[in-house]
């Protein structure tokens, strides 16, 4: 998309800027899970148990902001099991009491996943034979699960299973360990193992690149809408979608309508939704934080309006919380060449409220109650 596409859809989004300038941030003594209660539903945030013990201005905001947390990395295999039958959850462990102790909600994140696996497993599935395969990862799973039964309320059990940039006719991911060792079925495993473990768990399929108005985007929702039939035709568990909404909307352009369209087809299916990862990568927008955050603020409140316009979007999850800890920084596609920090969280390095924070609360605002749909 060329900057001033975007920069007109901003200006005109920047119409319905979700507050006038120098309003809400410093008067608003209410975070934004209780703007979310307003309509029913949860904010929250991805943390590290180390931020939670050594920054306490950033565990205090997320004890303001969240009513719900999710473990940015210290929940995935490669963290937990270093090596085999040898596990580690004291991250998650203190993350999980940090949510009991503040009366929060916990995300599980995430059960099966291509990445961030440890050394030991890829070599381990290809050597073993079919039933040790699944063994290997519903061992996890049970393992887990079990752990945080009653305590985690829902789990993402499979994420990221597709990929049209890999050529498969049916857009899946060929570069997952798991597609290879056990085909496609290791999802209808995969979340079979998880209801059968803790029946009171939400079960969340969860993918990126759904969300904007580009080829990338519309073959990435294809796939997983393709993909969906299959499983739901299957009868697999599966209660929710995560659309993980680490926005770039310096590359690639945002239609409301469209993405509204695809949320209604997944609440078709009678799919719980939510917002998991939800960021904004600013790279490429203008040199000026003031313009980037007023630009950052509209894209956000355009799309959090379309998605909490859809009564079965519960919670919106941001991907950290402060722009003093985001992963955007780090990255090589999104962060600054200059060094500078990205700014696509709610609150800045200092733990102040943006003008994205506004949006937020806006956004949550304006929506329509959980089961009621707007005019
Ligand atoms: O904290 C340890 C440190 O003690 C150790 O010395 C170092 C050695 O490698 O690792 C550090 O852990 C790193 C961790 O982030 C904390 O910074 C891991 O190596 C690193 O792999 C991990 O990266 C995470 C990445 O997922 C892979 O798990 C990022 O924090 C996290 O933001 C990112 O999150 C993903 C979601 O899970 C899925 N969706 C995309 C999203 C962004 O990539």
């Amino acid at each position: 998309m060329k900057r001033r596409d975007f920069l007109a859809g901003a200006a005109a989004l920047a119409a319905c800027s979700p507050l006038p300038p120098g309003v809400a941030r410093s008067v608003s003594r209410y975070g934004l899970a209780q703007h979310a209660r307003r309509s029913g539903r949860h904010f929250g945030a991805a943390v590290k148990s180390r931020l939670l013990r050594e920054d306490t201005a950033f565990r205090a905001a997320v004890a303001r902001e969240c009513d719900v947390v999710v473990q940015e990395y210290e929940l995935k295999r490669g963290t937990t099991e270093p090596k085999q039958g040898k596990y580690d959850f004291s991250g998650a462990d203190q993350i999980i009491d940090f949510a009991q102790d503040h009366g929060m909600r916990a995300r599980g994140h995430a059960l099966v996943w291509y990445a961030a696996n440890p050394p030991w497993l890829e070599p381990a599935l290809k050597s073993a034979s079919g039933r040790e395969r699944q063994r290997l990862m519903t061992s996890y799973i049970d393992m887990a699960m079990r752990r945080y039964a009653g305590r985690i309320n829902e789990w993402d059990v499979v994420n990221e299973a597709v990929e049209p940039n890999q050529g498969r006719a049916d857009g899946m991911r060929m570069d997952s360990m798991w597609m290879k060792a056990l085909g496609e079925h290791y999802i209808d495993t995969a979340f079979h193992t998880a209801r059968e473990t803790d029946g009171r768990a939400t079960l969340f399929l969860t993918d990126f690149g759904l969300e904007h108005d580009s080829p990338r985007c519309e073959r990435r929702r294809t796939a997983l809408l393709k993909l969906l039939d299959r499983l739901l035709g299957r009868g697999v568990p599966i209660d929710a979608v995560g659309i993980q909404g680490h926005l770039k909307p310096y590359k690639e352009r945002f239609s409301e309508r469209q993405f509204a369209n695809f949320l209604r087809t997944l609440s078709g299916y009678g799919l719980k939704l939510s917002i998991t990862e939800f960021d904004i990568a600013d790279r490429g927008g203008p040199p000026s934080p003031e313009k980037r955050d007023r630009e950052v603020a509209s894209i956000a409140k355009a799309f959090l309006d379309v998605s909490l316009d859809n009564p079965a979007m519960g919670s919106i999850l941001c991907w950290g919380l402060s722009d003093r800890y985001s992963w955007l920084s780090n990255f090589p596609e999104y962060k600054w060449p200059d060094g500078q920090l990205s700014r696509g969280l709610p609150l800045d390095a200092r733990m102040g409220r943006k003008r994205l924070w506004d949006a937020i609360a806006a956004a949550f605002d304006a929506a329509p109650a959980v089961g009621r749909r707007s005019a």
